[in-house]
């Protein structure tokens, strides 16, 4: 395809905005899909994103448009995924193309993730089309939203095109400012190969499909390339375009966007923006700036039912194959047996891989409370990273700790800010900006990433009605003085409960989680002390007192079947239960005790 007639984009949006509905809306203007294949949310592939309302995987779709000017061209929409946790993968996906549309919902304004993710675009050097999205909805005020755009972000709004990606309105106008506002891309056809990896995922009929972005060169099937990064070399099978649904085709000239399968095994073995170039005749130096994404949040995993091991190991392995950015290794628990600890991008990468085991794989868990990594720098002059609270070295030998920092953008409705403040400042932040936009705040605090990582989310979420947006960034590691809390159930150690904490603020924590496991944990025929400790030092203290429980005590002998009944009841109860020496713990009690009020 010419270049001039080639326009590859991508669409910034906060969550909710529109942005699948208005990529849908392209589609179909455009007559890419006929009208009854069409399904809600083409781009959302995975049912758990569409259940969720996020999208997850970044995806893609080629649009053919004949435009007003009477020529015909070929626009790629990449799919950026919305969420912070995957901010990497958002600035790759944008150095794939060359232009960005911003949607901006016209009856909210802008929210923290249209500033994250358009300032992923502005760093790609992209050209921006404001979209003022749901003008259908009486709410909507485009003046307002249009000169917020220009206050908060400073791109010129005054084009911004009103669209309601629901009726239709505006969207024949929005492709024809994708021809003609958006540059074409540039890019030499007789150069060696390079191509980007955009992205890449398992399909269980083709194998690894690699999404690809041609810089330079063409690819062709039948291809040997070579991957950068690691120096492999495969074999191209196929090549082709998504219309959304695949359509295969021989070769990828430059500026052009598709995929390829090369019997590549697993995900794991391609690498999101290396590059790939062919096997004889390479390119001379890589795309810059590629680094693999790190997982930054780490929680083990057990099986409720121990006899489950296997089959969770086998479902890690299989959700692993398909996603780079999750790690795992064999845990054991003196408390919880055998499990994996799992390193995730953030929460929410966390919470999808865990919902996915126990839904897909029909596994229930016991989630261990979520930890960052933790530099510990030893008398010796070495340096550990802790993954794991319980491998915590003997104090002694600590010269001192340092902990991840993130910068966190929120934007929220001034009349909840005295409360945003409030919950930044007891969970360590530091504020560095707080600007004014209409009548919502921005704040920018500096974070440490552990108080973030048990509920902070939840908690901003319930202070401000829904109304606060989040977002973040890691900025490093700082020194603090933190310490490793444990508790003790019957004077045993509970590791799975073991958490690193300010020290200033291990009484209030040690305090309010003994509290919470008197509650949780039911009474035995025995007297059952409940510690939280630093070191050798108790630091909290309940006591849960004794007490008989006999279900069946209460059916006087006669009915059998009700006795049994009970019996059975008890038995599945004690399945989700956890013995620690003598004491069983119920499952929830973990689940509650991590949460913070
Ligand atoms: P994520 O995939 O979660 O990032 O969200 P999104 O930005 O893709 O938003 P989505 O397209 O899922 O739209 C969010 C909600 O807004 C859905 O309920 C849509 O039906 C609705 N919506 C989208 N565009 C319009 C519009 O122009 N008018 C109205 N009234 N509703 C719209």
């Amino acid at each position: 395809t010419d270049l001039n007639k080639i326009r590859n984009f991508s669409i910034v949006a906060h969550i909710d905005h529109g942005k699948s509905t208005l990529a849908d809306r392209l589609i179909q203007e455009t007559g890419t899909v006929a009208g009854r294949d069409m399904k809600e949310q083409l781009l959302d592939s995975m049912d758990i994103e569409r259940e969720r309302g996020i999208t997850i995987k970044a995806n893609t779709v080629r649009i053919d448009y004949q435009a007003d000017d009477g020529e015909k061209y070929v626009l790629n929409l990449i799919d950026t995924p919305g969420h912070v946790d995957f901010a990497y993968e958002v600035s790759r996906s944008m150095r794939a193309v060359e232009g960005s549309l911003l949607v901006v919902d016209s009856t909210q304004g802008v929210e923290a993730q249209t500033l994250a993710n358009v300032y992923h675009a502005i760093d790609a050097d992209h050209e921006i089309v404001p979209v003022l999205n749901k003008i259908d909805l009486p709410a909507s005020d485009c003046d307002r939203v249009a000169e917020q755009i220009e206050d908060v972000i400073g791109i010129d709004a005054t084009d911004a095109i009103q669209v309601s990606a629901k009726t239709g309105q505006g969207i024949h106008e929005t492709l024809e400012a994708i021809v003609t506002h958006l540059p074409a891309p540039t890019g030499t056809l007789d150069a060696p190969l390079k191509a980007m990896l955009v992205d890449s995922w398992y399909d269980s009929y083709l194998g690894v499909i690699v999404l690809v972005r041609i810089m330079d060169g063409v690819l062709k099937k039948g291809d040997r390339i070579r991957m950068m990064q690691n120096g492999s070399i495969h074999h191209v099978d196929r090549i082709g375009v998504f219309r959304p649904q695949m359509e295969m085709i021989t070769e990828l000239g430059p500026g052009e966007i598709g995929f390829l399968t090369a019997s590549i095994k697993q995900v794991r073995d391609t690498r999101v923006g290396d590059t790939i170039t062919h096997e004889k005749k390479p390119c001379e130096t890589p795309l810059e700036g590629f680094k693999p994404s790190q997982p930054v949040v780490f929680c083990g995993l057990f099986p409720v039912d121990s006899a489950e091991f296997e089959d969770l190991r086998d479902a890690i392995e299989k959700l692993a194959l398909n996603d780079a950015s999750f790690s795992h290794e064999m845990e054991t628990s003196a408390a919880l047996g055998f499990g994996f600890r799992c390193g995730f991008l953030g929460l929410l990468h966390l919470e999808v891989i865990r919902d996915r085991i126990e839904r897909e794989y029909n596994i229930e868990l016991i989630t261990t409370a979520p930890s960052v990594i933790y530099h510990i720098y030893m008398r010796d002059g070495s340096m550990i990273e802790l993954h794991n609270p319980a491998d915590m070295p003997d104090l002694t030998h600590v010269d001192h700790l340092e902990e991840p920092r993130i910068k966190a953008t929120i934007l929220v409705p001034d009349e909840y800010l005295g409360d945003v403040l409030k919950l930044c400042q007891d969970r360590r932040g530091i504020q560095e900006d707080l600007t004014y936009a209409g009548s919502r705040a921005m704040v920018v605090y500096d974070l440490p990433l552990n108080e973030v990582v048990f509920d902070f989310y939840d908690r901003l979420k319930s202070v401000t009605k829904g109304y606060a947006s989040f977002d973040y960034q890691m900025i490093g590691y700082r020194q603090d003085y933190l310490v490793k809390m444990s508790i003790l159930v019957n004077d045993e150690p509970v590791d799975a409960l073991s958490t690193m904490v300010h020290r200033d603020r291990a009484e209030m924590r040690g305090r309010a989680m003994v509290e919470k496991l008197k509650d949780l944990i039911p009474r035995h025929m025995f007297k059952i002390p409940i510690q939280a400790a630093i070191g050798g030092k108790v630091i909290a203290r309940e006591t849960l007192s004794a007490m008989r429980k006999d279900v069946t005590a209460k059916c006087y002998g006669g009915d059998m079947t009700r006795k049994k009944k009970l019996l059975e009841k008890q038995k599945a109860g004690k399945k989700k239960m956890r013995q620690f020496g003598k004491v069983d713990i119920p499952q929830e009690a973990f689940i509650s005790a991590l949460k913070l009020d």
